[in-house]
Formats: C-alpha cells, sequence, structure tokens
C-alpha cells in the first residue's frame, strides 16, 4: 500500500513540463502575518514561493498570474484583508514589477499579453464567496485566464477550494511548484519512519479546525503538547473556569473526546499547570501568574507560565521527533511571548528531528532567533498536521502524475 507521502511525491513538478510561451497560474500562499498597520511582520512564505515564480520568467511563461487567499474574509472585500498590503513586498523580493488585478474576470486580454512576462496579482481570491465553496464557476473562471496551473500553496493544500483543487479539473496541465515538493519531501523524513518518541506540540488560535484533526493523529503520536489558547479550551472542558480567555466553547465535548483517543492510544498529554493572566489584552495594566485553575474573573490566560514551560521542556528533552504548531501564547506582545520563545529554545536544543509549521509559528520561531536551529521550517500549520494524519492533502490529489 502506498502512503500519503508517495502519493504525493508522485505528483509532476513544473520540470517536468514546458512553460515556454504559456499564462502560468500559480497558486500561492501569501497569508502572511501582518499587523494592524498592515507591516508584514514575516514574509517567509512569499520568500518560500520566489524559486517556481522565478522559474517561471526564467522559462518564458507568457504571463505569470499569482493567486492567493489573505485571512478569512466572511463576505466579499474589505480592506484589511486586501493582498494590495503584499505587492510591494513581492516586487522587492522578485525585483520585478507585480501588476495588481482587482477584478479577474476582467483581466483576460492582459493576462494573455505575451509582451513582457508579466507578473500579476490577483486580489484576494476568498472575496469570491465560490472559493471556499470549491464552487465549479469559480475554477472555471480561474481555468478560462491559464494554460498551465502550478500549485505551490503548501499552506493552503489542506483545503479543498476553487483556486486549490477545483481549477485542476478544468487545466489540462496541473502540477506541483517547488515548494510544494520540497515540504512533502521534508515530511517524508519525519513521518515515513518516525523515531520514537514522537511528539505533537500544538497551540494557536485556529482551535475550530485543528482540535477536530487531534483525535485522528493520536495513533500516530507519543506525547501530546498542548498551550496557547488551543489549551484554554481543554482546561476550560476539564473544569477550569478560564473566564476572558479566548477559548471555543462549542468544542468543549471534542477536547473531552480528544483526551478519551489519547488515553485509549496511551498518549501522554501535557496541558499548562500555571498560566499568564492579563487584565486587559489591549491595554494590560494587571499582569501575574497563576495555577491554570485560579484564572481570576475578568480576566484572560495569554501565555503558558514558567512551571508549564519546565514541564514542557522536560516532555521535550525526551522525544526524538518533535512536530510544533502554533505558539502558546499571543506571542506578538512582548509581555505575553515568553512561553513561546522558551518552548521554541528548548524544541531547537532538543536532539529531536524537529519540524515548526503554520505563519505565526514560524515567524514566532525566526522571533525568537531559532530558526537556523530546527531540523525544517514549514510553512503549513493546518497542512502539516493532515499529512501527519495521514491524508492525501487536496491541494496534490488532481495535479498530473
Ligand atoms: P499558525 O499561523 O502558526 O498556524 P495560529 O494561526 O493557529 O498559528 O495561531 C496563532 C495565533 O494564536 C497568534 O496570533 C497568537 O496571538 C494566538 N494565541 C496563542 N495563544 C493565545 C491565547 N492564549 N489567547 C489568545 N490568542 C492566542
Ligand atoms: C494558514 O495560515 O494556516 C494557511 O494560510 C491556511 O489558512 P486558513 O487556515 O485560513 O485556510
Ligand atoms: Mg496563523
Amino acid at each position: 500500500m502506498t502512503s500519503n507521502i508517495e502519493f504525493m511525491s508522485g505528483v509532476k513538478g513544473l520540470k517536468d513540463i514546458d512553460v515556454t510561451g504559456k499564462r502560468v497560474l500559480i497558486r500561492v500562499d501569501f497569508n502572511v502575518p501582518m499587523d494592524a498597520q498592515f507591516n508584514i511582520a514575516d514574509d517567509r512564505r512569499i520568500r518560500a514561493a520566489l524559486p517556481t515564480i522565478n522559474y517561471c520568467i526564467d522559462h518564458n511563461a507568457c504571463s505569470i498570474t499569482l493567486v492567493s487567499h489573505f485571512g478569512d474574509p466572511k463576505g466579499g472585500y474589505e480592506e484589511r484583508f486586501s493582498l494590495r498590503h503584499i505587492q510591494k513586498r513581492l516586487e522587492r523580493l522578485l525585483q520585478k514589477k507585480v501588476e495588481f488585478i482587482e477584478d479577474f474576470e476582467n483581466a483576460h486580454a492582459e493576462i494573455a499579453s505575451c509582451s513582457l512576462e508579466r507578473v500579476f496579482l490577483l486580489e484576494n481570491i476568498r472575496f469570491h464567496s465560490g472559493e471556499k465553496k470549491n464552487d465549479a464557476e469559480l475554477s472555471k473562471k480561474l481555468a478560462s485566464i491559464c494554460d498551465v496551473y502550478v500549485n505551490d500553496a503548501f499552506g493552503t493544500s489542506h483545503r479543498k477550494h476553487a483556486s486549490t483543487y477545483g481549477i485542476s479539473e478544468y487545466v489540462s496541465i496541473s502540477v506541483a511548484g517547488f515548494l510544494m515538493l520540497k515540504e512533502i519531501a521534508a515530511f517524508s523524513k519525519a513521518l515515513e519512519k518516525p523515531v520514537k518518541p514522537i511528539a505533537l506540540v500544538i497551540g494557536g488560535a485556529k482551535i475550530s479546525s485543528k482540535i477536530t484533526l487531534l483525535s485522528a493523529v493520536m495513533p500516530k503520536i507519543d506525547k501530546l503538547i498542548i498551550g496557547g489558547a488551543m489549551s484554554n479550551t481543554f482546561l476550560h472542558a476539564m473544569g477550569c473556569d478560564m473566564q476572558a480567555s479566548l477559548f471555543e466553547p462549542e468544542y468543549l465535548e471534542t477536547a473531552l473526546k480528544v483526551l478519551d483517543e489519547a488515553k485509549r492510544n496511551k498518549v501522554k498529554v501535557y496541558l499548562p499547570v500555571d498560566v499568564v493572566i492579563t487584565d486587559s489584552v489591549e491595554h494590560p495594566i494587571d499582569i501575574k501568574v497563576v495555577p491554570a485553575q485560579d484564572v481570576l474573573e475578568g480576566f484572560s490566560a495569554v501565555d503558558i507560565g514558567p512551571a508549564s514551560v519546565k514541564l514542557f521542556h522536560e516532555a521535550i528533552e525526551l522525544s526524538n521527533t518533535i512536530i510544533w504548531n502554533g505558539p502558546v501564547g499571543m506571542y506578538e506582545v512582548e509581555k505575553f511571548s515568553k512561553g513561546t520563545y522558551k518552548l521554541a529554545n528548548a524544541i531547537a536544543d532538543s536532539y529531536a528531528y524537529t519540524i515548526v509549521g503554520g505563519g505565526d509559528t514560524a515567524d514566532a520561531v525566526e522571533k525568537a532567533g531559532e530558526s537556523q536551529n530546527f531540523s525544517f521550517i514549514s510553512t503549513g500549520g493546518g497542512a502539516s498536521l493532515e499529512l501527519l494524519e495521514g491524508k492525501i492533502l487536496p491541494g496534490f490529489e488532481l495535479l498530473n502524475r
């Protein structure tokens, strides 16, 4: 039986086709961490797409159209989710002019004009309601502006959306970009013949989409270390009142099921024993460390405390493969970043094979000064969890073989 990794390694790549004179559409993942003033915190995901874009330029593609989502807009245009905020950085990194296209449905003629090997960046594809629904009409429209489809959005390859999946049904040449294949090769090392014990460290704020994966990864791991807003959900489910902390009230049942599943699979679970709490996330005045069960009324848990750091450190030291997604606190705020940075230091110092994934987690590792000390930094958070689960990611499924 072929594994999910073997299946995905078998897709065609850019080097298997000829892009000369072709209109190439590249699905990239430019969902980079950005602050409220539109400053890009970490451009790793943009840099990671450059080899594929440059290859198409060097091999005389007629035009290159870049498609990405940015954040998760709920209905149509919102300035804070516009990909315009990426355009300048992309131009600087590519050292080439990038033309921004607000409405691709009216840009057929532009994209087809081959004079300058032009590079286009489309506006956030999730402003179209059809994107997340994998709508056939949107897939066809995207297909109609290209001759070749290249998927290089590893960070989004676990999504069955129009630009990551559906489009492949309507373009005869559909291949993987360099980033997609590089990611699969790196995960192959961690997942095909992993050296046990394997620890999964999970945190962050995307609770609903990640908590549902945890039961499925249990047979693959030995330890589960949980922090961040994710652990708030577990702690609340276990009877600690997390007060004003960010957690998912709708997933308390799921959290308990995950713990049951862990027990059944003999997976040791580590949750914070103490947390950093604050009276206000935006304007903190009162900040304290308290036991996880003693969060004060009106306060929010925004980081793991020093005893939890020690506990997690010990669990990490005794692991041989470590996969990490999700900061264990609001690391963007300096006062709430200690837990995440210390965790980054601990994982980096271990002798394990270490993979870190996710837009924010990769940023945190960079800020902790540890990006050289991980075995591999993946651009995918949710995508890496689904790989671990053993799934074939939709972004690879329909590519040419
Ligand atoms: P990634 O991008 O690496 O996949 P996520 O997007 O799931 O990670 O989560 C990152 C976000 O989680 C960060 O913006 C961080 O501030 C937030 N976060 C972590 N812990 C907490 C917490 N306790 N309360 C609120 N937000 C948190
Ligand atoms: C990410 O940031 O994990 C990827 O870009 C996927 O984004 P999504 O979880 O909003 O689909
Ligand atoms: Mg994120």
